[in-house]
């Protein structure tokens, strides 16, 4: 593997994924001038994937956010994206896509021009400022959002009553469910060597609230009693407000539908909002709670949850249409940013590495001919 991709590579790795799973397969090809890539779903990760991942949707999502890393990376070593290419066998977990790149012929005074930046984001779950959203800065975003036609930026009124409530419900269930629970509880680590996860340190928690959590994730059976008891209450109402108040405005992106495209889609433009609203030194973070609605409506008969939770997921799919527009039967992610002075440490990655794989670069010129 050429320095440059294993550089590309390393870098792109800092893209976000859900609970920090970095489910990314990579395999490549450089030759003179091209470079492409092929990015899958990561067999490893496939064995245990997450309940939140749901038909593999947030990992198409995290392909998208790995794509957008790429693009920027490749940028600032004179490459541009020439190609896109999406090979949907219907089935995200065995699907993939393949991005081609080539050398552009810009001059360094046009680069400069252009102010490029290397791509940076960090999730930060502390309380921010609740002072409004620049409008200037607001109308960027939204800008930026209608430049992909199979994703939909939704501005949510952060007083609606039924918007609130739809958030609570899904959080209940995230927090009382017990496939969830466990789920939720693997991905947050406790040690600091671990280059998986949510370090307790990042959840913008109290030292006794991530003992807590140290204790609930060695006693998951205990701790699922005492959150299903009542204990949930306080956590869930916590996590809602936070996200809610402390912040100057709230996002939901919606996919149109479950294809390659949509998630991947959802992922690039999610985190190409991210990137800009990081590099405008706001804070940013996601919000997956449409995950768990979304587990329910892709398989309603599988028998996870019970009629008191199928009732609060009912209840938060209806509001959310009424309230904001939007649909948790089809992929959604949502954000929070605003103002915080909160420095975050850097959420740690496994080292990522690609395989070469021969004809992938050709692959891209036989649609060229077969489209000409
Ligand atoms: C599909 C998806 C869903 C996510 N859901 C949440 C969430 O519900 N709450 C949260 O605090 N962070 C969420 N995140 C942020 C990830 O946890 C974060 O990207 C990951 O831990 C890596 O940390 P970093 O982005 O700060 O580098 C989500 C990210 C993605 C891509």
């Amino acid at each position: 593997m050429s320095e440059r991709i294993a550089n590309w590579i390393t870098k792109a790795s800092r893209a976000a994924s859900g609970g920090n799973a970095q489910p990314w397969d990579i395999q490549f090809e450089e030759i003179n001038s091209q470079i492409a890539f092929r990015i899958s779903i990561d067999k490893q990760y496939q064995r245990d994937p997450s309940i939140m991942d749901v038909a593999g949707v947030a990992s198409a999502l995290s392909i998208g956010c790995f794509g957008r890393y790429l693009v920027g990376v490749a940028l600032l070593d004179n490459f541009h994206l020439v190609n896109k290419k999406f090979n949907d066998l219907n089935d995200l977990w065995s699907s993939s896509v393949e991005l081609l790149f080539e050398k552009n012929n810009m001059q360094s005074n046009e680069k400069n021009s252009l102010k490029l930046q290397e791509p940076f984001h960090q999730t930060n779950r502390y309380p921010y400022k609740k002072i409004p959203l620049d409008k200037l800065f607001e109308k960027q975003l939204e800008e930026r959002a209608s430049r992909y036609s199979t994703v939909k930026l939704h501005r949510i009124n952060k007083e609606d009553v039924n918007f609130r409530k739809a958030l609570n419900n899904l959080e209940t269930v995230r927090w009382t469910n017990y496939n969830f629970l466990e789920s939720l509880f693997k991905e947050i680590t406790t040690s600091d060597t671990e280059q998986l996860g949510i370090p307790v340190t990042q959840l913008g928690i109290s030292f006794l609230e991530q003992n807590f959590i140290k204790f609930f994730k060695n006693n998951l059976d205990l701790g699922f009693s005492m959150l299903n008891f009542g204990l949930h209450k306080a956590t869930v109402q916590k996590n809602t407000e936070n996200f809610l108040t402390n912040c100057s405005q709230i996002y939901f992106l919606q996919a149109n539908d479950f294809s390659l495209q949509s998630c991947f889609d959802l992922g690039y433009c999610f985190q190409d909002l991210w990137i800009e609203v990081n590099s405008q030194k706001l804070s940013f973070q996601p919000n997956g709670n449409g995950f768990v609605a979304l587990a329910y409506w892709h398989a309603p008969n599988n028998k996870i949850f019970n009629p008191k939770e199928i009732s609060l997921i009912e209840d938060s799919t209806q509001l959310l249409t009424q309230s904001s527009e939007l649909n948790l039967k089809a992929p959604v992610l949502g954000f929070r940013v605003g103002y915080s002075d909160k420095v975050i440490p850097l959420s740690p990655r496994k080292p990522l590495k690609g395989r070469l794989e021969n004809g992938l670069i050709n692959s891209f010129s036989l649609i060229r001919i077969k489209s000409n």
